[in-house]
């Protein structure tokens, strides 16, 4: 240190005591220089400058000139030139951190301090700055002293501060270590947070689970006590069963007896029917193959005509009057009364219900098998297409419709007891003794000629002939009501409605019995004829005489034919040309059935 700080002599920092302390020092040692050579060591205050020049901001720049008068003088440490320079002392200013004593020498000038010196006092003055120089050197040393134990804490906070650089590496890397950790944390968050996020859907679901599991748990309960009440319930059917089974058995059995009951029953039914068909056959026999009905309409104002009398006691004859001219002139008219029997007479009155119940005893022996015919004869007008076909009414139906009715409902009775039969249907018309099929349906100019043909197990068939298979009434009714429509009808001056042509409806019955093994075949033909009128009232000319010619002829032969089959003589075969066509109908017929009208115009 060269040179000392030069303090101001008005600033003086140290404390009170100090500088009181410094004033006492400073004068005993005075005293003391001049009594005793020992260098005192003086408090006085002293600015004590470190290692380090402490900063001079707040102090005063050193005076250039020494104070005169009355001033404290400041004694730097220093070389001395010589040159006594009266200073101010200053209070060091604190530097850094180190604690530096503040020495303060500074003595009023003038006060109460040292006693200036004479100017001619030298040696005074020297031993005065030997003083102070001993009392700096004393505090360099301290001050030294102070600074080593300064470095020593130095070294140590140096230490230290390496010690704490190494800790603050070490805390560093272990902060990496954490941060590290802590990014490994914080993917563990994640993965934490996206489980517990599935924990709370998991746990959504488990209580979703849990609400079905409690309705699967009440279905259940639900579904176990039903199954109880159906256990139950099964017992007790499975007893009613098992009881059922023992009256099913005890039933079996009494079906069983029963089914040899019915077996034998229907035999004893099959032998009864046989028994019934021959019964039938021999009272059939009995009233005549060959019956000949009578019937009488009523006059179109309902009343009956006077020349036609009944007789009352039996219904079986029937008287026509007749006046006849006489010869001569010369008497009155006479009168004479024929009398006709008849296997049965029906007046006026009969209905077409009581008609049919003569005719439905043929139409049983046509479903016991044997070939039946009905022939209605009469002129135009007197009933027979009436008789036969009937109104659409059901009181005013004919015996052709009544007559299927019968034989489908007594075919379905015999179907019950095993019998199984077909029916066909076919509808001729014999005009001028040509052949035509009412069922034909086709153009026409292209109906088919017809021509009657026998074959060796003696049946009759036309040939081209449409044979409808029918198991119905209705179809039966629909093919009468196709052959009204087909129906040649001329007119005559007599009746409008009046045919000049003979129908005949034909139905095959084939009847089979499987279980027995028998079968039956037969025809039933139902023939409304042609008017028997006389050619004189008819009035007819030209084609319609050659239709009367040919009508009457036919009639004719067919009385011929009757007679003769009634005295079993007749040869006439239905293919030769001479026999009258309607006659096939007939030929091989085992009962014939003719209901004749009287005619009122007779
Ligand atoms: N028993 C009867 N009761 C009432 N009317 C009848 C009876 N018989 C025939 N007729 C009527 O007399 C008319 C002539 O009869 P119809 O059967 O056509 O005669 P045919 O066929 O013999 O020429 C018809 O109008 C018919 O309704
Ligand atoms: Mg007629």
């Amino acid at each position: 240190m060269s040179r000392l700080p030069v303090m101001s002599s008005k600033r003086v920092l140290t404390s009170s005591s100090s500088s009181s302390e410094n004033a006492q020092d400073f004068a005993p040692a005075q005293k003391k220089s001049r009594k005793d050579s020992d260098p005192v060591k003086p408090k006085a205050a002293a600015t004590v400058i470190g290692a380090k020049r402490p900063p001079v901001g707040s102090t005063r720049p050193p005076l250039s000139k020494p104070a005169r008068g009355g001033g404290a003088a400041t004694v730097a440490v220093g070389p001395s030139r010589g040159v006594l320079k009266p200073s101010v002392a200053s209070t060091g200013a604190k530097g850094g951190n180190m604690k530096q004593p503040v020495v303060s020498t500074g003595t009023k000038a003038g006060g109460t301090g040292a006693p200036r010196r004479h100017a001619w006092d030298l040696k005074g003055k020297v031993s005065d700055m030997e003083d102070k120089i001993r009392n700096y050197q004393t505090r360099v040393k301290s001050v030294n002293q102070e600074n080593e134990v300064l470095k020593g804490s130095m070294f140590q906070s140096q230490n230290k501060v390496v010690e704490m650089e190494q800790q603050l590496i070490k805390q560093r890397s272990q902060i990496s270590d954490y941060e590290k950790e802590l990014q490994v944390l914080s993917g563990v968050r994640d993965e934490l947070e996206k489980v517990s996020t599935d924990k709370n859907c998991l746990q959504k679901e488990l209580s979703n689970l849990e609400g079905k599991y409690k309705v699967m748990e009440t279905l259940r309960d639900s579904q176990e006590t039903e199954l109880q009440t159906l256990k139950m319930k099964l017992s007790v059917q499975e007893s009613t069963l098992a009881r059922l089974q023992a009256t099913l058995r005890d039933t079996e059995e009494e079906v069983r007896s029963l089914k040899d009951t019915v077996a034998q029953q229907k035999d004893e039914l099959h032998a009864g029917e046989m028994e019934r068909r021959q019964l039938h056959n021999t009272i059939q026999e009995l009233k005549g193959n060959i019956r000949v009905f009578c019937r009488v309409r009523p006059l179109v104002d309902g009343g009956l005509s006077k020349h036609i009398q009944f007789t009352p006691t039996d219904n079986k004859t029937v008287t026509l009057a007749k006046t006849e001219e006489s010869h001569t002139g010369k008497t009155a008219d006479t009168q004479k009364n024929y009398n006709f029997s008849f296997d049965r007479v029906f007046g006026p009155q009969a209905s077409q219900q009581e008609v049919f119940e003569e005719i439905s005893l043929l139409v049983q022996s046509a479903l016991d098998g044997y070939n039946v015919c009905c022939f209605a004869y009469g002129q135009t007008g007197s009933g027979k297409t009436y008789t036969m076909e009937g109104d659409e009414f059901d009181e005013t139906r004919g015996v052709i419709p009544r007559a299927v009715q019968q034989i489908f409902k007594a075919a379905e009775k015999l179907g019950a007891q095993g019998w199984e039969f077909t029916f066909t249907a076919s509808f001729v018309e014999i005009y001028n003794e040509t052949l035509r099929d009412l069922l034909y349906t086709g153009k026409a100019s292209k109906r088919p000629e017809h021509e009657i043909r026998k074959s060796t197990n003696n049946e009759i068939t036309i040939t081209n002939l449409t044979y409808e298979k029918v198991s119905c009434e209705d179809q039966v009714l629909g093919l009468i009501a196709l052959a009204n429509q087909n129906r040649s009808t001329a007119q005559t001056a007599q009746n409008d409605r009046s045919s000049r042509s003979h129908s005949v409806f034909q139905l095959d019955i084939e009847g089979v019995h499987a279980g027995r093994d028998v079968k039956c075949k037969s025809t039933l033909c139902l023939v409304d004829l042609a008017g028997s009128e006389r050619m004189v009232k008819s009035q007819s000319q030209g084609e319609r005489f050659k239709e009367m010619t040919a009508i009457n002829g036919s009639l004719s032969n067919l009385g011929i034919v009757i007679a003769a089959l009634a005295n079993k003589v007749c040869n006439l075969q239905p293919q030769d040309p001479q026999t009258p066509k309607v006659l096939y109908s007939l030929t091989t017929c085992s009962r014939f059935y003719s209901i004749s009208f009287v005619c009122h115009l007779n």
